[in-house]
């Protein structure tokens, strides 16, 4: 085989070599070494440098060899360089080309010579001076021939596009994180404002200050245990905060009747739902269907419920868990007209009132939940913080629990083996 042609080949084993280093998604300042260490191999050239240029001021150097680190520092480029090498011959950019209009060249001329660079190729992409690759001169002495030339503008292109694809890449990651940190603000003021909400729905009612929240978070607890997905659980938490949104337009005597109040007052008090609902369904909120969990708080599963008198199946998920929440809260604070119930005294109405009024499986979720805080498994008792330390103490809390588990986790495999024998 001829050497040109073995010269050839090699050159384009290089460029593919260049070309797979390129396209790897591996370290940025490794590709560029290796790229450069192809570069010098492939023309037995004794050293070089690639330098980035990211604008005006100093360049930065990604790699270099046989140089000197500190060697290639305090070289600046400014834009009428920049001009010189976009437009100039690969020839123009000879360090030892006296007569080069080059205006890089003409000023580092001494420096680059004093270094052993010989050569100094730009990286052009899309009419812009990634950086430049400064390249020493052969190890045999010999003069750069013109296929020399044509090689390192190949490569030398190769390695730009692969500085210039890094650059777009690291922008891109840039506005991604900026979008994340933008949307994550938009959702803190989301929060922030349904927190707002639920707090002037909580002054509203002075007996019941807090419920709003509590419910939020008691909504929350159960459906992370039931095995809601992290955004589930927040869209229910919200849920939880938003409720009872339609008692804003209720009159506030209704709301703060320190007596159970007669059957007027509560027509106008059960239209908070459905009033709830139409506040709710105009704002395009992160989270779906909270509108319709505020809407439903108050089914059942029997159909006694309202607004609708849905039954079991078509009550939403969400609604089941905020209405057990709601309830629950409801049951285990003092109201005007009386003190809150005793745990026992709970248990024994969720129990009676599971598939009735409550879905036994949130329900069971929700004794579950409580359990492994009342037995330590859980690093924070949100559960303990909000009830008080005192309301879960009783040696017989435990048991309590357990049974009414084991009795609703019995009764859906009873109704899970009958649904498969029909
Ligand atoms: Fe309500």
């Amino acid at each position: 085989m001829e050497p040109s042609t073995q010269k050839l080949i090699h050159t384009f084993g290089a460029l593919a070599d260049l070309g797979q280093e390129i396209a790897g998604t591996g370290d940025f300042t490794e590709m560029v070494r290796t790229s450069m260490h192809l570069l010098l191999g492939t023309l037995a050239l004794r050293r070089g440098a690639v330098i980035e240029c990211s604008g005006p001021g100093p360049l930065r150097c990604v790699a270099i060899w046989g140089l000197a680190d500190q060697s290639l520092s305090g070289f600046q480029i400014d834009d009428s360089e920049m001009e010189s090498f976009r437009c100039g011959e690969i020839t123009e950019s000879l360090v030892k080309n006296t007569s080069s209009t080059n205006v890089f060249l003409t000023r580092h001329r001494d420096k680059l010579a004093h270094e052993g660079i010989e050569l100094v190729v730009p990286m052009i992409v899309r009419g812009e001076v990634t950086g430049l690759v400064l390249l020493g001169g052969k190890a045999s002495g010999e003069e750069f021939s013109n296929d020399d030339f044509e090689t390192i503008r190949a490569m030398v292109r190769h390695i730009g596009v692969g500085i210039h694809t890094h650059r777009l890449l690291e922008q891109l990651a840039q506005r991604a994180e900026e979008n994340r940190k933008l949307y994550d603000d938009l959702r803190a003021i989301y929060r922030d404002t349904v927190k707002a909400f639920a707090a002037a729905i909580d002054i509203k009612d002075k007996y019941t200050q807090g419920h709003s929240e509590r419910v939020g978070k008691y909504s929350e607890i159960i459906a992370r245990e039931m095995g809601w997905s992290e955004e589930e659980v927040e869209g229910i938490q919200i849920a939880g905060y938003l409720h009872d949104i339609g008692k804003l337009i209720v009159d506030r005597d209704i709301i703060n009747a320190p007596y159970h109040i007669d059957a007027k007052n509560s027509s106008e008090l059960n239209r908070h739902p459905n009033a709830g609902y139409e506040i709710l369904a105009p704002i395009r909120h992160p989270y779906a269907d909270i509108p319709l969990m505020a809407k439903h708080h108050h089914e059942r599963l029997d159909g006694r419920g309202y607004p609708d008198g849905l039954t079991d199946e078509q009550i939403p998920m969400g609604a089941k868990i905020v209405s057990l929440a709601d309830s629950f809260d409801a049951m285990t604070t003092d109201r005007p007209y009386r003190r809150r119930r005793s745990f026992e005294d709970v248990v024994v109405d969720l129990r009676e009132n599971s598939g009735k009024q409550f879905d036994g499986k949130v329900v069971a979720a929700f004794a579950r939940a409580i359990l492994k805080e009342v037995k330590g498994d859980t690093k924070d008792r949100r559960i303990v913080k909000m009830l008080g330390k005192s309301y879960l103490e009783g040696e017989q809390v435990e048991t309590l629990l357990t049974d009414l588990i084991t009795d609703l986790e019995g009764d859906y495999s009873r109704q899970g083996a009958k649904a498969q024998s029909l």
